[in-house]
């Protein structure tokens, strides 16, 4: 026999249903503004990623089409599409150098899962930098998401055994929606540095970028105060990430 429901059991029945309807409501208002972004943004930053590893176009060239993938983003849209405010919820900043946030992208229908690149996002305090390093066999992008930073990009020229020979390329701020790459063949160098707080950057990067090459994905970390060459090319010590961290960070 069916039991009556009293008024109080209606009553938690329709509290029940009502946050029910509100959280799938609200994941589908955020699914749908999402997917345009996950359609073409994603899936065109996932093909690129795809055929630079796989030789397909060259570093350059996947540099000259992220950044113009990035210069077109809609930055509001691309925050809740990394759900931004849940990510920096309660953050703690670190005293030098950067915190790195993991990024989970939502599943978005015709792009793989397993995406050919890695991504972060880093948060700084005022003052604090992203220390100046090069790369083996990786080519990165960055893209300001909040606050400001002086970014740095070197070229190099050169490796000797203690040193690197680089030249600067570039030295300008960086405000939300600036853009900037590095590969192994150009501006391998960067270095960024917050001059707000409250900082952050998006980052993807995609790893053994050269299938060919025996070197390993990795950073290196020099110090641009070097010797001053002619042409104002510098330089560079190798230091290790502490050194570099403590003085730079
Ligand atoms: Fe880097």
């Amino acid at each position: 026999m069916e039991v009556p429901m009293t008024r109080r059991d209606l009553a938690i029945r329709s509290i029940l249903t009502l946050a029910f309807l509100r959280t799938v409501g609200a994941r589908d208002l955020w699914a749908a503004a999402v997917r345009p972004i996950g359609r073409h943004w994603l899936a065109d930053l996932s093909d690129l990623s795809r055929d630079v590893k796989g030789g397909a176009i060259k570093q350059v060239e996947w540099q000259a089409k992220v950044e113009e993938l990035f210069g077109k983003i809609d930055l509001p849209e691309l925050l809740k599409f990394i759900r931004f405010d849940e990510m920096t919820r309660d953050l703690t900043y670190r005293a030098k150098g950067e915190r790195s946030l993991s990024v989970r992208f939502p599943k978005v229908e015709g792009v793989p899962e397993d995406l050919p690149f890695g991504r972060q996002v880093f948060a700084l305090k005022k003052g604090a930098s992203v220390v100046p390093h090069g790369h083996d066999n990786m080519a990165t992008a960055f893209l300001v998401l909040r606050g400001e930073f002086r970014g740095r990009h070197f070229e190099r020229l050169a490796d000797e055994p203690e040193h690197m020979i680089l030249a600067p390329t570039l030295d300008k701020t960086f405000v939300p929606g600036g853009a900037a790459t590095i590969s192994d063949y150009k501006d391998n160098v960067h270095w960024f540095e917050a001059l707000t707080d409250a900082a952050f950057i998006f980052n993807i990067h995609v790893m053994d970028v050269d299938a060919k090459s025996a070197k390993g994905s990795r950073r290196i970390y020099v110090d641009p105060a070097g010797q001053k060459l002619e042409g104002g090319k510098i330089r560079a010590r190798r230091i290790s990430p502490t050194e570099a961290y403590e003085r730079y960070g």
